[in-house]
């Protein structure tokens, strides 16, 4: 089988951590493994597939002979140094939201729009993790009854602002004097309504990536959007609850029907038995979990849905390690 040479970057951040493990878990083909980081005299020593792998230093000539690039160090990290991997002969999967929205850049979630890869000019753009669960949940439901309106309100980790949110979290419920640094208030014991900066029609960066994403990677932009996006103390695994308006009905008999087919999809829903995904359960697993689901009484084509997955998996590193296999498979890296 051919092998191909990888390099993560940002290896110490939350991502690139759970990037090395799903290589190895995944038994990815992978020649030589670059991991590359701002300061690789801090970062201790790798162990990938039997080897041990030193971190080297992210630098624009640190891509040659790089097939595939699996970049997470932040969008003005992967603006910097992205276009100096291209140039080498790399593919990179960029996990930031650096050029998501470039339309020579596809924006792919493989259980969704798996063809757009193959478009690619070099960078493909993981989105941002709310949208992916989102997405992944929709995509049946939308191809039986187009979807004409989604309202979304999310319950996001800590995890999904990095390593060292989680940390401030897990501090700050031993300690509830320790000061906040990555969000705006305490985060233990809270929720906080804001995440990602302010934009000028009152929303959040957040809010507007789920709006912009989602008709992006569902190539409809029929689909109106409209997000709340709340941080809460959780330490992995995003949860929504999505309303959605449809063309026509889906039943709540149809959706469990369709959602139970769905590729990366796993439904829970039993609440007579307390059966629904919780973030809990959903921690280090890969696919979305999808329950709760009820038909919304007070429209004629409406349901409601409660999706739950881990946001460092299939929101980030297994959706990035996917569309890899999917590069492979395609013949396109
Ligand atoms: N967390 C999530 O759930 C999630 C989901 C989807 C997308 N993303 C995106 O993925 C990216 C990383 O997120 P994260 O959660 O992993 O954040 P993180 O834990 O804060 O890690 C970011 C990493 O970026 C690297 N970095 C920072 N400055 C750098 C520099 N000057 N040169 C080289 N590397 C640098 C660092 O790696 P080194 O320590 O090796 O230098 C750092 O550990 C962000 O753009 C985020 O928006 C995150």
């Amino acid at each position: 089988m051919k092998k191909y040479n990888v390099a993560i970057v940002g290896i110490r951040g939350a991502v690139g951590q759970c990037m090395l493990e799903i290589l190895q878990e995944r038994n990815f083909p992978v020649g030589e493994l670059r991991v590359m980081s701002s300061n690789p005299d801090e970062c201790p020593v790798y162990h990938f597939q039997g080897r041990e792998i030193k971190a080297t230093k992210l630098a624009h000539d640190a891509f040659k002979g790089i097939d595939i690039g699996l970049f997470s160090p932040g969008a003005s990290i992967s603006k910097e140094f992205v276009p100096h991997a291209v140039k080498d002969g790399c593919v990179v999967i960029d996990n930031t939201s650096q050029f998501r929205m470039d339309p020579d850049v596809p924006l792919v979630v493989p259980e969704v729009n798996p063809e757009d890869i193959k478009s690619h000019k070099g960078i493909i753009a993981n989105p941002n993790c709310s949208t992916i669960q989102m997405v992944v949940a929709l995509k049946p439901l939308h191809d039986y009854a187009p979807i004409k309106r989604v309202v979304v309100s999310t319950y996001q980790s800590v995890s999904g602002a990095g390593a060292p949110a989680i940390a401030e979290l897990e501090k700050q419920t031993a300690d509830r004097s320790f000061p906040p640094d990555k969000f705006q208030y305490p985060i233990a014991f809270n929720v906080i309504p804001h995440i990602d900066v302010p934009q000028d029609n009152f929303y959040t960066k957040e809010e507007v990536k789920m709006v912009q994403e989602t008709c992006k990677i569902m190539k409809d932009d029929n689909v109106k959007v409209t997000a709340t996006c709340v941080r809460v103390p959780v330490l992995k695994a995003h949860s929504e609850s999505v309303n959605i308006e449809t063309t026509k009905k889906i039943t709540r008999e149809k959706a469990l029907e369709l959602l139970s087919q769905a590729p990366g999809v796993t439904v829970i829903d039993d609440l007579s038995q307390n059966k629904y995904p919780v973030p809990l359960d959903a921690e280090g697993k890969d696919d979305t979990f999808v329950g709760r689901i009820r038909e919304d009484e007070t429209i004629d084509n409406g349901l409601n849905l409660w999706i739950v997955a881990d946001n460092l998996r299939k929101g980030a590193a297994l959706n990035a390690i996917q569309i890899a296999e999917e590069l492979i498979k395609q013949d396109a890296a």
